[in-house]
């Protein structure tokens, strides 16, 4: 390959790896596209959530579409979601025996439990409490 060829490939390479994803991506301003902002004590539980619930639950909160699992937004508001903070406290509890127990766990298909240690499904039960049904 001729040194002309290789700087100009080199360019190509370039503009195609680095150029285009980083106009692609500039605009969105937060990695997490689709999430909504939360106040910080509750950033932790949004991050578990993506990662570990949200590739079966669909949660507007946390920008997640799965749809293995219910829509937490539509079966958790219901309850009242964070209108006052018992409200909330009520959701996260719900979710928090969930996440220990999982659900009709036995059978192979449903909601596992203890994806994660005690420490985190209290985080995510928090999040969960005060954002179901946003959006
Ligand atoms: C492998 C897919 C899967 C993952 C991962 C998952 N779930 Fe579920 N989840 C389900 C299914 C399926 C159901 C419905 C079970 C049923 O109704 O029989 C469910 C039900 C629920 C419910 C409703 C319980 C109720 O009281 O009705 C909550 C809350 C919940 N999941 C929260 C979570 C959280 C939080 C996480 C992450 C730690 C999570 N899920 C991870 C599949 C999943």
């Amino acid at each position: 390959m001729s040194k002309r060829t290789f700087i100009t490939f080199g360019a190509l390479l370039f503009v195609l790896a680095v150029v285009i994803p980083w106009l692609a991506f500039r605009g969105s301003g937060d990695a997490n596209t689709g999430a909504e902002k939360v106040p910080a004590h509750l950033k932790t539980g949004q991050a578990l959530f993506q990662t570990n619930c949200g590739t079966c639950h669909t949660l507007y909160a946390a920008g997640t579409d799965g749809n293995y699992g219910p829509d937490l937004d539509e079966l958790l508001a219901t309850t009242g979601q964070a209108e006052t903070p018992e409200a909330a406290e009520g959701v996260a509890e719900r979710v928090l025996n969930a996440e220990k127990e999982g659900v009709d766990s036995n059978t192979p298909g449903r909601m596992p439990p203890a994806i994660l240690n005690s420490q985190q499904q209290k985080e995510v039960a928090e999040f969960v409490g005060a954002t179901a049904g946003a959006g």
